[in-house]
């Protein structure tokens, strides 16, 4: 499918629900607010890949928290879940960065989803997306 509806309605802070979006894994996470401050509390210099890689920002945006998630619903993360490094698919909640954890060769993101250790080379990829109201989302 070009792109799929999801009805968030039902994910609570601090759960996520995966959804297929053309052949790959996108989550969606409801960040508590310690997640969401965690990120934002990150300095830039201190990330290995220094931009947003969000489909809804431009190109050279930097990997602020803000930058990866939509206005407003800074709570809200939406990314595919496919490891930058060689495309394992990184667990939820692990990792020493409280974000996600790639079993594979032990990369490790943030709770933005940034590569924080480990071989992968980018910070997981924020798809294109849209909100059609405050608890549905489409991606694509
Ligand atoms: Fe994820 Fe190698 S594929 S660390």
């Amino acid at each position: 499918l070009a792109s799929v509806e999801v009805d968030i309605s039902g994910v609570q802070p601090g759960q996520a629900i995966t959804v297929m979006w053309r052949g790959k894994p996108v989550v969606i996470r409801n960040r508590t607010e310690k997640e969401v401050e965690e990120g934002k509390a990150v300095k830039l210099e201190e990330l290995k890949d220094p931009l947003a890689r969000n489909a809804n920002a431009d190109a050279s945006a930097d990997a602020s928290d803000a930058n990866r998630a939509a206005a407003g619903k800074e709570n809200i993360l939406v990314m595919t879940k496919v490891c930058t490094h060689l495309g394992c698919i990184p667990l939820d909640e692990s990792g020493e960065f409280g974000g996600w954890f790639c079993p594979c060769h032990g990369s490790v993101y943030d709770t933005s989803g940034r590569i924080r250790s480990g071989p992968a080379p980018e910070n997981l990829p924020i798809p294109p997306y849209a909100f059609l109201t405050d608890t549905k989302i489409r991606i694509g």
